[in-house]
């Protein structure tokens, strides 16, 4: 170890420095510090990463009355002239109010990064069964309207330091979202990857974007799309499920490969399990999680409480409300049904961005979404949104 030849180490030094700092000091005009929003750098970061967008809908194309796709452009009106740049892969948490309930919901932005430049997003909403955001969105959303939403978010993206060359993408349902944008982004060079995409829909009808799939793969030597059908069968499609033999067959040989999965749960349940077979390591398996997080009874670790209904005491700045809430909904769910806006955005305990203190209560995190760091542990913090009450509760919210 290098020995420190502690008599360099003179006080004095330093003291002299003092009147000469005096001195640069005395010597500057006592103008104000400009605000920091003058500043290059923060100017950069407020673009890359706004507080919040707001978007105005330009277009609305129907691919039937359960599927729609929205293009948003800049709601110049509302002081937004430009959309934040983002990684392909990355969703938008969209604000609504439906009724009291104050909403937050993510989606998948399905256009491609070099369309944000070009001044455009798009995100294609399918309808679900008894879904507050969903059905109030493809009911009511039309040109011209004002969405406001968040910058792009979420960690579902392609990382060269961690990601094999190339990609497996698993995609069920709306879960083709991000791909879409995936496979944009490599056609213009915008990601240096290579993609196999394995669809599974239920039958050809459902497929979501083939035509621009297909254009895409034939332009793009890097992008190869495979449609499976579970309940259908049809030319130059797969028949059957995402299993382990599945991926096998059109995985690189020899190669490592990344597996990216995005879909309903029930596709994750069935593929976890095919994955497994395939010993990948767990850095080569990412799943998109964003999404409610229904029905705790089904994990082992979980005892239902009692009663079905509990009181959640909230404080949110200096204001307490109480609401009565089931112990099957989680907590954020709670709040907005009773229009108490919380800060949110994936829904699935991934981002923090509901980060808040429990004051009292018992309380259910299910492992598989539970994104909380050890230090939350430590200081009794938890995540709204995927936290389900156990009895009554108090905890104390960031203001939105
Ligand atoms: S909204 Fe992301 S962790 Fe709760």
């Amino acid at each position: 170890m290098k020995k420190v030849d502690i008599s360099s180490l003179n006080p004095a030094k330093f003291i002299k420095l003092v009147p000469s700092r005096d001195q640069i000091i005395a010597s500057n005009p006592a103008n104000p510090i400009p605000h920091q929003d003058t500043y290059a750098a923060n100017k950069i970061a407020k673009a890359l990463h706004p507080d919040k967008q707001f978007v105005k809908i330009a277009k609305v194309e129907a691919f039937s009355p359960d599927v729609k796709r929205y293009t948003f452009v800049p709601d110049t009106d509302k002081g937004t002239t430009a959309l934040a740049y983002f990684s392909a892969g990355q969703y938008l948490s969209v604000s609504l109010t439906v009724g009291k309930a104050v909403l937050t919901r993510p989606y998948s932005i399905s256009s491609g990064p070099a369309d944000a430049l070009d001044g455009f997003y798009q995100l294609t909403i399918k309808r679900v069964n008894g879904g507050l955001a969903t059905n109030y969105i493809l009911d009511n959303w039309k040109e011209g309207d004002s969405v406001e939403v968040s910058a792009p978010l979420g960690t579902f993206k392609y990382e060269p330091l961690r990601d094999a060359k190339t990609v497996v993408g698993l995609a069920g349902g709306s879960g083709i979202t991000p791909f879409l944008s995936f496979a944009r982004a490599i056609a213009k060079g915008e990601e240096d990857m290579h993609l196999t995409l394995l669809y599974g829909s239920r039958t050809r009808d459902d497929i979501l974007f083939k035509d621009e799939f297909d254009q895409i793969a034939q332009s793009c030597d890097k992008i190869k799309v495979v449609y499976v059908l579970s309940a259908d069968s049809a030319e130059n499609c797969e028949s059957g499920f995402l299993t382990a033999d599945l991926i096998k067959k059109y995985a690189p040989e020899g190669e490592p490969y990344s597996v990216f999965m995005c879909g309903p749960q029930a596709m994750y349940d069935f593929a976890d399990g095919e994955i497994a077979k395939l010993g990948l390591r767990s850095k080569f398996v990412r799943h998109e999680l964003f999404g409610e997080y229904h029905n705790p009874e089904r994990n082992a670790d979980y005892t239902a409480p009692a009663s079905e209904t509990c009181t959640i005491t909230v404080r949110v700045r200096d204001e307490k409300t109480s609401v009565t809430a089931s112990v099957n909904d989680t907590i954020l769910v709670s709040l907005e049904k009773n229009g108490i806006a919380v800060p949110a955005h994936c829904r699935s305990g991934e981002c923090g961005w509901c980060h808040s203190k429990l004051v009292s209560g018992d309380v259910y995190v299910p492992a598989s979404v539970d994104g909380r760091r050890l230090a939350d542990f430590d200081y009794g913090y938890i995540h709204p949104c995927c936290t389900f009450p156990l009895g009554d509760v108090e905890i104390v919210v960031p203001a939105k």
